[in-house]
């Protein structure tokens, strides 16, 4: 029922200089695939077959990526190498990719409403590539959250609970429980200091939106750090219409702190990654 998931790719990734001098944060490799593959792994697993990347000046390893690379593949075609890229022949095959550059940073907000153009007007998926999920028991959670959009049918984000003192890195929302983990939002503060945080439930890099977000963002002013915030969008949404906000199931690595980054290594290379045959 969603067939688009939006990629805003465009930041440029100071905690991890000099590493993303040159280089896109989400090509930084987890193991033996770039961040971004694993997003994009997760949206086809949900359905989202068309892959929209906002993209900026020095991303191009991104959009290369996700094309093929003949010289490669020419030199190892035959070999035991070739198995190498079966992960990312996978998603090749089944994905379509499409792209806009956002010339200016200014911010999530700007960066999704940059990509309009390759959305139109019906719902869609975000994902943040930095925060990496996994769910080993059961549905990736982008695929958790477009189930719960067939039953509401209205922008939903995907929240855990953080530590008091981590508040201020996370937009935070305040909602009314509809059920075990499912919320409804009627609040929401971009990165608040524990003592105005309306809760310690903190949304992350996962979003399923409705195409009405993109006219409450073209009149969003700049917000907190003068960068047009999704989440000041989003709590507009809620006053007139709806956003639900769902607790996922799985574990979620912060992969653009570097303890996060470091701590999600060592878990894909424990209980994920094999060597390929
Ligand atoms: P972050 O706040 O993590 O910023 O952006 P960043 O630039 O990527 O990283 P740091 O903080 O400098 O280390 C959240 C997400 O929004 C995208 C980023 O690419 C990232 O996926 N983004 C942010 C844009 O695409 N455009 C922007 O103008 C801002």
């Amino acid at each position: 029922m969603i067939k688009k998931c939006l990629f805003p790719v465009a930041g440029y990734g100071t905690r991890f200089l000099p590493a993303t001098k040159s280089m896109p944060k989400e090509m930084l490799p987890v193991v033996n695939k770039p961040l971004v593959q694993y997003g994009v792994e997760e949206a086809i697993e949900a359905g989202m077959n068309t892959i929209s990347f906002v993209t900026g000046r020095g991303k191009r390893a991104i959009t290369d990526h996700f094309d093929i690379s003949y010289e490669l593949e020419h030199q190892i075609a035959g070999t035991g190498k070739e198995a190498y890229l079966d992960s990312i022949r996978d998603v090749l095959d089944e994905g379509v990719f499409t792209m806009v550059r956002q010339r200016e940073m200014k911010g999530l907000g700007h960066a999704i409403l940059t990509g309009e153009p390759l959305i139109g007007n019906e719902p869609f998926g975000v994902v943040l590539s930095d925060d990496l999920c996994f769910n080993e028991d059961g549905d990736g959670v982008l695929r958790q959250m477009t189930a719960l959009y067939k039953q509401f049918r209205c922008s939903i984000v995907a929240i855990q609970e953080v530590p008091p003192e981590e508040t201020h890195k996370y937009g935070v929302i305040a909602g009314v429980a509809l059920k075990d983990g499912l919320y409804r939002v009627d609040d929401m503060v971009e990165k608040p200091k524990p003592e105005d945080a309306p809760s310690n439930l903190a949304i992350i890099g996962r979003y399923i939106l409705t195409p009405d977000i993109f006219d409450i963002l073209r009149a969003t002013p700049p917000g907190k750090n003068g960068e047009v915030q999704i989440t000041d969008a989003l709590l507009q949404q809620a006053k007139t219409g709806c956003v639900m906000a769902y607790k996922f199931k799985g574990r979620r690595f912060d992969c653009g702190s570097v303890p996060g980054f470091v701590e999600a290594t060592n878990y894909v290379y424990e209980n994920i990654y094999s060597e390929p045959s």
